[in-house]
């Protein structure tokens, strides 16, 4: 089932959103480990995110919507199966009372530079938005390698809020980007927190 359709005349990679499905599941595996960005324990987390969201949608697993998706397949025109190119997933966070978390998103290397991930990430802010959310928060590696991931998410408007450093291993900081929905930047908001502290 298509849920919504993102086309521009600017993007390489013309691509149309839809729910996750059980058959994609060979197909996302295969991006993940082509992005060479996650070693094997963070594919297998990757996966079972699926498999609870698909287990969820048969009735079969908590309902959640702590664990929601979407695939971006290449639009071919609506009589053309697409090609899967990438997905993203992004659920509420619990503890806090209009967080969403984005748990993953990997965009086929053959894909990447083509607008797929702005999809995306344009598709988990805008459900995240209608079911209340407020803020929308990523964690990713500090790590050289990571550096490219940093750079898109800048480029989509996310600002660097925290950092732990050695979180992964020594030497590899998790960095958390954020963005609000509310206008001001996580900047702005950081700043005026230390403004009010002094
Ligand atoms: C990160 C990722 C999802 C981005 O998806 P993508 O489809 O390649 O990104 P887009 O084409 O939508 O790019 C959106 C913007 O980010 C910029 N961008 C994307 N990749 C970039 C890179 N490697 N270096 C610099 N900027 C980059 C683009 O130039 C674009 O900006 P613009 O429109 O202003 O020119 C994809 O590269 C990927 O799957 N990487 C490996 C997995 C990964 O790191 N996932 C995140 C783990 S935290």
């Amino acid at each position: 089932m298509t849920n919504s359709s993102c086309e521009s005349s600017t993007w390489l990679t013309p691509v149309r959103l839809r729910d996750l499905r059980a058959s994609d599941r060979p197909e996302l595996e295969r991006i993940l480990r082509a992005t060479a960005a996650f070693p094997d324990h963070e594919v297998a987390v990757a996966l079972e995110l699926i498999d609870h969201a698909l287990a969820a949608a048969r009735g079969a697993a908590r309902r959640a919507d702590d664990y929601c998706f979407a695939v971006a397949e290449h639009d071919g025109g609506s009589d053309v199966p697409g090609r899967v190119v990438g997905y993203a997933c992004w659920g509420r966070n619990p503890m806090s009372d209009g967080v969403f978390d984005l748990y993953w998103i990997a965009v086929d290397p053959a894909a990447q530079g083509g607008g797929a991930g702005r999809v995306l990430m344009a598709e988990a802010e805008s459900k995240a938005r209608a079911a209340g959310g407020r803020m929308v928060l990523v964690e990713t590696g500090g790590q050289p390698s990571f550096a490219p991931t940093r750079r898109f998410y800048e480029r989509i408007g996310y600002v660097e809020v925290a950092r732990l450093p050695d979180f992964f291993r020594v030497g590899d900081d998790k960095v958390i980007y954020g963005r609000r929905f509310d206008g001001a930047t996580l900047a702005q908001a950081a700043a005026t927190f230390a403004a009010a502290a002094h």
